[in-house]
């Protein structure tokens, strides 16, 4: 069985670690991407009428995702990395729970943000994915290197 790290990033800073964590873990990587791509004025936190903002005033909002994990049934463990919005996981990240049967497997929340921790959203993800465990996760700020990834994800699975 093998691991995959799967990740939502619309800036490219949860991109950055995700693309270091599989490698350092030998993990397969899946680029969560949404079907319509955000522009600077979608991510805009601050008006009320964003895009970001009118998807996570909705808990229902499942933006659309691009493609699909091939074969999700080969993975036991799946790292699954975001930037904290509004102290959760972006609605995107809940259209790819939803998308898949992750019972049985170990999902591993990871996030960068700001300054927010990872807040609700492993419980949140727990809802979203029954039947799997979800771990605590973690803060992936400030650039990690393969070194410290490697050690976090060792002494979680
Ligand atoms: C719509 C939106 C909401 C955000 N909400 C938070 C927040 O609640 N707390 C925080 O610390 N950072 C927040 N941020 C900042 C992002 O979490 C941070 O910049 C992240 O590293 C971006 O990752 P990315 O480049 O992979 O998209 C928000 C950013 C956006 C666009």
């Amino acid at each position: 069985m093998s691991k995959l790290v799967a990740y939502f990033s619309a800036t490219g800073t949860t991109a950055r670690v995700a693309d270091e964590l599989a490698r350092a873990i030998g993990a397969d990587l899946f680029e969560i991407m949404p079907e319509q791509p955000y522009t600077a004025a979608d991510l805009d936190w601050r008006d009320k009428d964003s895009r970001s903002s009118h998807e996570m005033d909705d808990e229902s909002c499942r933006p659309a995702v691009v493609g699909s994990v091939e074969n999700m049934a080969a993975y036991d463990t799946v790292f699954v990395g975001f930037p904290i919005w509004w102290y959760v996981e972006p609605r995107i990240v809940d259209t790819f729970l939803e998308a898949y049967d992750f019972s049985g497997k170990t999902i591993i929340p990871f996030a960068t943000s700001g300054s927010s921790g990872l807040g609700k959203a492993p419980q949140r993800m727990a809802t979203l994915a029954p039947g799997a465990t979800v771990l605590e996760g973690r803060m992936l700020n400030g650039n990690p290197g393969a070194e410290e990834l490697r050690a976090w994800a060792e002494s979680i699975c």
